[in-house]
């Protein structure tokens, strides 16, 4: 059997995941990490035991030997310099999204990967939730005839939502919503998106970085399916669990409703109240298990190198679900609908928010 070496840089919560993870295949010949933070660096380096751990993502760069790279670093507009260097290098890359600021940088990495004839994919970590498999699956098999209309209502704690929205002022679309624009794409396609009509309302995270505290967003597909995704942060830090989410899919033949509250792992302790484990977007290592999506996505990727396939997350697809929250940044800036692709006119609203921030 093949193996590779294979490393990550960023090595904070999802990169930690990440790396654990892959110290623990068999698919993995040697693991290299990277990170700017020393303490964590040697936090992780007693955890991975990898071959060799760096404060310079250069130095994975210019390391032959390494095929795969995992890229997690945060704030996201470290995402593009990096990736293109990866790229660049001729490895393989999965890169947490967003893939990118904007869509001179995401159509950049594209062609990049193209160039260099390497897999380029999102951490779309939301695919690999067995729910949406199934719902991707029941899709396909047409169980529920032509899809008429999709929901999806996602709410995280707002101490992950502070975090989040601390790094950088990206929206609840772009940030929360971003995964499930993705997912109910995948579940769609071929339909394309053509136009979102989004609404944010401000609240607590006003003050902290000019963001909505939610944002809805109806999206309109070439086949006239409509798609209604809510996003928001700021269930109060007492909620016990991280993540909510509530999806209902329509059709002419049978209707999908998905519970993924995940208020189903029910801890109360006298120190720390009710919580509801393992209920984070990414999910989280449990002793010998992984409970979640963020580890069946990266040894997907691993086995996507290996045996020369496809990545569930295709970039292109990635970039088409960028232009949708930035048209739903747009909508709800200016309270109109927003068409894609987007115009230049469109374009030009943006650069004027985006200037005005
Ligand atoms: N798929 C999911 O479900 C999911 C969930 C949460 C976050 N994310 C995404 O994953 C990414 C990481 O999020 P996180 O919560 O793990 O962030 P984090 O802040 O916990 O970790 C990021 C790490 O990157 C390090 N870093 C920054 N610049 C670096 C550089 N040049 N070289 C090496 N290391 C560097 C930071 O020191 C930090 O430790 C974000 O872009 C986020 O959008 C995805």
């Amino acid at each position: 059997m093949r193996q590779v070496e294979a490393a990550v840089i960023g090595t904070g919560w999802c990169g930690g995941m990440r790396a654990e993870t892959l110290t623990k295949s068999a698919l993995v010949d040697k693991l290299h990490i990277c990170e700017i933070r020393p303490d964590r660096l040697e936090e992780m380096r007693a955890l991975t035991n990898p071959a060799s751990a760096t404060l310079d993502y250069h130095d994975i760069v210019s390391n032959p030997a390494i095929e795969v790279v995992y890229i997690s670093t945060t704030p996201e507009p470290t995402h593009y310099p990096i990736a293109r260097d990866c790229l660049k290098a001729g490895k393989h890359v999965l890169l947490e999204k967003p893939i990118a600021m904007d869509l001179s940088e995401a159509d950049d990495l594209i062609n990049i990967s193209r160039e260099m004839g390497v897999k380029f994919t999102i951490g779309y970590s939301q695919r690999f939730n067995p729910k949406i498999a199934y719902a991707r699956k029941s899709v396909a098999e047409g169980k529920l005839g032509k899809v008429v209309n999709v929901m999806v209502s996602r709410h995280l704690s707002r101490s992950l939502g502070a975090r989040i929205a601390n790094r950088v002022k990206l929206s609840p679309a772009a940030m929360e919503s971003t995964h499930d624009l993705d997912f109910v794409f995948w579940l769609l396609a071929p339909a394309k998106p053509v136009k979102v009509y989004s609404q944010g309302a401000y609240g607590y995270m006003k003050e902290l970085n000019g963001s909505y505290d939610c944002m809805w967003n109806t999206v309109t597909m070439d086949d006239g399916t409509l798609v209604v995704i809510g996003g928001g942060w700021n269930l109060p830090p007492s909620y016990p669990n991280y993540c909510a989410t509530w999806i209902e899919i329509t059709g002419t033949e049978g209707s999908l409703i998905l519970d993924d509250t995940q208020r189903d792992n029910w801890l109360n302790t006298m120190e720390g109240g009710t919580r509801f484990p393992m209920s984070t977007m990414p999910g989280e290592h449990v002793d010998h298990m992984y409970a979640g999506q963020m580890g069946p996505e990266t040894l997907h990727f691993l086995e996507s190198v290996l045996l020369d396939r496809p990545p569930l997350v295709a970039p292109e697809h990635a970039r088409m679900v960028m232009e949708s929250y930035l048209a739903a940044d747009i909508s709800a800036e200016i309270g109109e609908p927003v068409s894609l692709p987007l115009s230049n006119h469109a374009l030009a609203t943006l650069a004027d928010i985006k200037a005005a921030e």
